[in-house]
């Protein structure tokens, strides 16, 4: 299955003269998966089994959003690639084991992800399962190898990251997700679901980013409530794009959601108006950018283009 060839889907309004968001994802993919490259465990390295499968579906070619949002909300805040660039790899890491665990038979049982096998078709499930196990446990090895800025601790960043991704927020939503296939939910409920198992990481994301800048509690919370939106307008559009792409766009089986009568946004409540409501939690999200007054420029345009993107 070949992934589409325009990687970062359609230009968006927002990339004008003054701010080239192609370029910068381009450039933030590259010192990711470079830092990503080093932090990691040869796949030489004894048991070659694991860190082999650990970076399969880590460099299969992953859009590296949360990472951008990370790097993104730092430069906005002030800081550097390079303080922010531990933090980014954590999460990245923590957004890939949840994947190679939400592949897995016993959860949405897929066989394509970011354009090739899943994990656990390449190395079976028991591998898989502990190439997930891994990861997470690398993001928190990783993070604790950030520098640290003069306002935040080494437990603060841990903290964010820890609370992001267990029982109360990926993991509760990951739950509620299984627990509501082929039931009717309430909008109500999938906004539980979506707000947990996807947006928690992504505001954890930007807020890893402004905490590595020594960011001010003002523009913290703003980037809370950015990360909020823009990570609940992602699953929405996720959930379209499920509905109206194919598999080889989104390089892993389109339609899936229907199949397995996953609670779904476009199933509640259907494609135009689940279009709205993304489009409504997008401005939101600009709004909650004001206190940077303009000094957010890689943000906006990351937001706006999420709102576009086709894969
Ligand atoms: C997919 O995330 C899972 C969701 C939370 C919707 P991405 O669409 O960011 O997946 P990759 O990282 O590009 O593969
Ligand atoms: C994935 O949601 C959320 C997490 C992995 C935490 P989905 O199940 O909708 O993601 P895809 O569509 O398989 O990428
Ligand atoms: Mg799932
Ligand atoms: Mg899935
Ligand atoms: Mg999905």
């Amino acid at each position: 299955m070949k992934r589409n060839s325009s990687k970062h889907g359609t230009r968006s309004p927002i990339q004008n003269a003054t701010f080239d968001l192609n370029e910068f994802l381009a450039s933030s993919t590259a010192a990711v998966n470079d830092a990503l490259d080093d932090f990691l465990p040869s796949a030489t390295t004894r048991p070659t089994t694991i860190h082999r499968a650990m970076r399969y579906s880590l460099f299969a070619g992953g859009k590296r959003i949360r990472p951008a949002l990370c790097l993104a909300a730092a430069a906005a805040c002030g800081g550097t690639q390079a303080g922010a660039l531990p933090l980014a790899c954590a999460v990245e890491c923590i957004h890939t084991y949840s994947l190679i665990h939400d592949d897995l038979p016993a959860m949405d049982n897929d066989d394509y992800r970011r354009g090739k096998l899943t994990n656990h078709k390449v190395f079976g499930e028991g591998i898989a399962i502990l190439a997930g196990d891994a990861l997470l446990t690398q993001a928190f090895e990783i993070a604790a190898q950030a520098a640290k800025p003069p306002r935040f601790s080494h437990l603060d960043m841990i903290l964010e990251l820890a609370r992001a991704s267990g029982s109360l927020h990926l993991i509760a939503g990951q739950v509620a997700d299984l627990e509501g296939e082929g039931r009717k939910l309430s909008q109500e409920q999938l906004r539980y679901i979506h707000e947990r198992k996807t947006s928690a990481l992504l505001s954890c994301s930007v807020r890893l980013g402004g905490m590595s800048a020594n960011c001010s509690a003002a523009h913290l919370q703003a980037l809370t409530t950015f990360g909020r939106n823009v990570g609940l307008a992602f699953q929405v559009i996720d959930d379209i794009l499920d509905v109206t792409q194919t598999s080889a766009q989104l390089g892993k089986t389109a339609g899936k959601d229907t199949r397995a009568k996953k609670a779904t946004y476009p199933a509640i409540v259907g494609l135009a108006e689940s279009r709205r409501i993304a489009e409504r939690l997008t401005r939101k999200a600009f709004d909650a950018l004001k206190p940077f007054r303009g000094r957010a420029p890689a943000l906006e345009a990351l937001a706006q283009h999420l709102l576009g993107r086709k894969s």
